[in-house]
C-alpha cells in the first residue's frame, strides 16, 4: 500500500511539474508566437515613430515602456483596431501587420 502511494504521489508531482511547464495557449486567431523584437518593432518604427519619438509628447514609440504604456491603457487598441486612426487613414497598415500587432497584445505586449 506504501508503494502505490508513493508511486501516486510520484505520478502526481510529475504531471504538475509538465502541465506547468507548458506554454501559454496562443490567442485565438494566431497561428504563431509574435516577437516584439522580430515582428513588432519593425512595424511600429515604420508607422508610429515618426510622430512618435522623444520630445513629441505623445509618447516615445520608440522606447518600449513608452508603447507598453498605451497598450495598458487600452489607447493602443482603441487607436489601431477600433478608431483605425493611427496611424493616419491615408497610411493604412496590411492586413498582416494588423495581425501581427494585434496578436502581441494579446498575448499581453511582451518585450520578447
Ligand atoms: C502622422 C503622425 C502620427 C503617426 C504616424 C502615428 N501617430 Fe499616434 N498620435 C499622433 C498624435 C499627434 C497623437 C496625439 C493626438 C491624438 O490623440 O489624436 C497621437 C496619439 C496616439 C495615441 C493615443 C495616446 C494617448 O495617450 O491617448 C496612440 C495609442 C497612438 N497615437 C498610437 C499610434 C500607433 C500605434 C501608431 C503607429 C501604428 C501611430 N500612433 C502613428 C500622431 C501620429
Amino acid at each position: 500500500m506504501k508503494k502505490v502511494i508513493i508511486t501516486f504521489i510520484g505520478i502526481s508531482i510529475f504531471l504538475v511539474s509538465c502541465t506547468s511547464d507548458k506554454e501559454q495557449p496562443l490567442p485565438v486567431g494566431c497561428t504563431s508566437t509574435i516577437y516584439f523584437a522580430k515582428d513588432v518593432k519593425p512595424i511600429i518604427d515604420a508607422a508610429c515613430v515618426g510622430c512618435h519619438f522623444a520630445g513629441a509628447g505623445i509618447g516615445d514609440f520608440a522606447v518600449f515602456s513608452e508603447l507598453k504604456a498605451k497598450v495598458d491603457n487600452g489607447s493602443f487598441k482603441n487607436r489601431v483596431f477600433v478608431l483605425k486612426d493611427m496611424p493616419s487613414p491615408s497610411t493604412p497598415l496590411t492586413a498582416d501587420e494588423l495581425g501581427k500587432l494585434n496578436c502581441w497584445v494579446e498575448q499581453g505586449a511582451p518585450n520578447n
